[in-house]
């Protein structure tokens, strides 16, 4: 549903200027999404507890890493309140609109594997400089747990018998962990801008906080139509991330968490 300009709340109207027009981009599936043309703003909607929680969450790993030297969106203002849709709450974004389209259409009109290899290598070192950075206070969970014991408990108190069978198995074939990173939590390529030969961005930042590496470097090597990556661009990837590649058993694991509730 396209988000009519009388739906913006005063609070939120305040970051915009005084006349704007609205455009669609491709919609993503947890939220709503507007550019505002002219003045270069997105405005992103979350409706229900857990989106505007994860929009909150966007708003606090924008804020907290408005100094690292990442191409990350500039927070303008969060506004939450009571959901006018009959929800618990919702929660409206406003951040600086970065250049350039999603990688992975970017990707699909690639000319060739060398081309694709080129972008992976790229997505490598963004995805290395995320790992590398310190995690903000901020970004700090009251949960003193690890990230991989937090999702597997997750998972194994998820509806679904598949997901708790996946999780027994992964307990079962429990491999060493790796020590907590600041990881994207949902670095796939669609959530990565690109123009020219340049990475210009990387939205989406819900997920943002402490967590396994092994889990953003998963996302960006998967493929949503789940065909395996061409070797020569996995491979680039991992040189651009300077790391060997990881276990088929610890990605399926990965892969499949990613879709528990
Ligand atoms: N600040 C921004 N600048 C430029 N484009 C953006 C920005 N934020 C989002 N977009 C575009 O809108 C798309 C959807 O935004 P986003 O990924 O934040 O929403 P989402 O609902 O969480 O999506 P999904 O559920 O598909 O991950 C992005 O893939 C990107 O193309
Ligand atoms: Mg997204």
């Amino acid at each position: 549903m396209p988000l009519h300009a009388d739906a913006i709340p005063p609070a939120v109207r305040e970051w915009l200027p005084d006349e704007f027009s609205l455009t669609e981009p491709r919609q993503g599936q947890s939220a709503q999404l507007t550019f505002v043309d002219d003045a270069q703003l997105v405005i992103k909607r979350a409706c229900g507890p857990v989106y505007a929680t994860w929009l909150a969450q966007e708003h606090r790993a924008l804020v907290a890493l408005a100094d690292a030297d990442l191409p990350i969106p500039r927070a303008i203002g969060l506004h939450t309140q009571p959901g006018t849709d009959g929800s618990d709450c919702e929660a409206w974004l406003v951040m600086t609109r970065l250049p350039g389209t999603p990688l992975g259409e970017v990707v699909a009109r690639a000319e060739n594997t060398e081309a694709r290899a080129d972008w992976y290598r790229r997505l490598g070192v963004i995805a290395a400089r995320i790992h590398t950075l310190s995690v903000p206070s901020e970004l700090v969970p009251d949960d003193p747990r690890p990230w991989l014991e937090r999702v597997l408990e997750r998972a194994r108190n998820a509806p679904g018998n598949w997901v708790q069978k996946l999780a027994a198995r992964f307990d079962r074939e429990r491999q060493p962990d790796m020590p907590d990173t600041l990881i994207h939590g949902d670095f796939t390529i669609d959530n990565v801008l690109a123009d020219g030969d340049a990475v210009t961005g990387v939205v989406d930042w819900g997920g943002a906080g402490p967590g396994d590496p092994r889990y953003d470097v998963t996302l960006a090597l998967s493929r949503r139509d789940e065909q395996p990556l061409e070797p020569k661009v996995a491979a680039a990837f991992l040189e651009g991330y300077r790391s060997h590649a990881l276990s088929r058993e610890l990605r399926a694991f990965f892969e499949h968490s990613y879709t528990v509730p």
